[in-house]
């Protein structure tokens, strides 16, 4: 992989991920996307059907079979949180960038929590306290932190580029 881009659910990594690989030509993968694909199911629905610990248990060999995939992987908001994934991403030598939001932007970019299993039963603030949870994790796997309030798509594949300069 060329980088991995790591951040809470609604941290804009599909996005900026699809931005990212289009500036520097490199193929895009998806993390989920490649579980959705492997299942044959939605991530709701694999939660659903088969649970959360199966879900992260697919997620960390999914990670680990992209090993020799060149391009950009966005991962899923929970993914580095299981330690396996979180050894296995600081064991490789990619760079690992986080897209960190605000407490404040979570309401506007989780508005819609639809097909977010863990998003969809929650609150706002429930978002918030899960993200604060979760935050000394993303800051301990980040190479670079980019600060997305206040910025479009474009300015932060910018900063990234920069960075991986
Ligand atoms: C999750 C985030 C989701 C998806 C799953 C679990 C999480 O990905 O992997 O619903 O635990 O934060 P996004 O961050 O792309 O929504």
């Amino acid at each position: 992989m060329e980088v991995i881009l790591i951040g809470f659910m609604g941290s804009g990594k599909s996005t900026i991920s699809k931005l990212l690989g289009e500036k520097l030509n490199l193929e895009v993968r998806d993390l989920d996307q490649v579980i959705v694909d492997y299942e044959n199911s939605s991530i709701h629905d694999i939660f659903l059907t088969k649970g959360e610990p199966y879900f992260r248990q697919l997620e960390f060999e999914m990670l680990q079979q992209q090993a020799d995939f060149n391009g950009v992987l966005a991962t899923g908001g929970g993914t580095i949180i299981n330690g396996n994934c979180a050894s296995h991403v600081q064991a490789s030598d990619v760079p690992v960038v986080l897209l960190d939001m605000s407490d404040n932007a979570i309401e506007d970019r989780l508005g819609k929590r639809a097909g977010r299993p863990l998003a969809s039963s929650k609150t706002t603030d429930e978002l918030i306290e899960l993200k604060h949870e979760r935050d000394g994790r993303y800051h301990e796997c980040a190479d670079f932190v980019v600060k997305t309030d206040y910025k479009n798509p474009k300015q932060v594949v910018d900063e990234i580029i920069e960075y991986l300069k």
